[in-house]
């Protein structure tokens, strides 16, 4: 296994992971991290996954950033393409949570508009705390009886779900840290809206080609100004963390 030392904002070698989780939980209390990863030359996605990029490391620091959240929120495409299962994390993060009073696992939150979720599928099915579904308005009026049953299911938004009402819904359940892993649909969306306080975006040391997605899959400039907030090396692997130049 590689070790992953950090370079800044102090030095540190071979963290271990309640380092890494220590160093993801020193934010304010309502935070939203955007946790992605692209190849040198942008790619985000090998093979039609993102798995195919990382490292032990990359999954290393992806564990931490959901041990510290209160939420991890994901696309509907995204939970489709990487086979998400359950959002259960390991016997070292539980504790990690119980000491300091929190849940013992995080909420996952699936953002789909068309609502084309399997009530069966284990990342519902067998989650440890009740998922929760943001859609539109129209299609929270007319949901599953089946995948009502296996989750909330909340309107936040018109035509597609909508950063800012999403933050309303999570806030008024008490889900102040976010954990975001796009995909680069979603990630668009909530960058748009300016509602990413901070990027942590793996650098794998590849070069890919191919026609994957941009880590924020938008049209429209943006322009928004990041400052380094801590830099991460695990071998050729970097993990680049920017905040929000508010
Ligand atoms: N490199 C990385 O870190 C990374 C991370 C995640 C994913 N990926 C890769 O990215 C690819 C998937 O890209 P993607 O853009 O399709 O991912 P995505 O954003 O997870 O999925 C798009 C789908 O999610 C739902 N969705 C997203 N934003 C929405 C919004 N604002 N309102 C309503 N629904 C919304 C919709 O689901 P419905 O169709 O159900 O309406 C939409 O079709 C895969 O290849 C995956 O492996 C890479």
């Amino acid at each position: 296994m590689t070790g992953i030392d950090r370079i800044l904002p102090t030095t540190a070698t071979d963290l271990d992971d309640d380092a890494l989780a220590d160093d993801l939980a020193d934010v304010p209390d309502r935070w939203v991290r955007l946790t992605m990863i692209a190849s040198l030359d942008g790619a985000t996605a090998h093979d039609g996954a993102s798995g195919g990029l990382g490292d032990d490391a990359d999954v290393r620091v992806l564990a931490a950033a959901r041990r510290v959240a209160d939420a991890v929120l994901v696309g509907a495409g995204t939970a489709r393409a990487e086979g998400y299962e359950e959002l259960a994390l390991d016997a070292e993060s539980v504790a990690w949570r119980r000491e300091r009073d929190l849940p013992e696992h995080p909420v996952l939150v699936l953002v789909s508009g068309s609502l084309d979720l399997d009530p069966t599928h284990p990342m519902l099915q067998r989650a440890p705390r009740r998922p929760l579904v943001l859609t539109t308005d129209a299609a929270a009026r007319e949901v599953d009886p089946a995948l009502a049953a296996v989750a909330d299911v909340v309107g936040a938004g018109e035509e597609h779900v909508e950063p800012h009402r999403a933050m309303v819904v999570l806030h008024d359940r008490d889900l102040l840290r976010i954990q975001c892993e796009g995909g680069p649909s979603l990630a668009a969306a909530m960058l748009a809206a300016n509602v990413v306080d901070e990027t942590c975006l793996t650098i794998a040391s590849r070069i890919e080609g191919g026609a994957s997605s941009r880590i924020g899959a938008i049209d429209e400039t943006i322009a928004h100004r990041m400052r380094l907030h801590a830099l991460l090396r695990a071998g050729d692997t970097l993990v680049v963390r920017s905040v929000r130049d508010r």
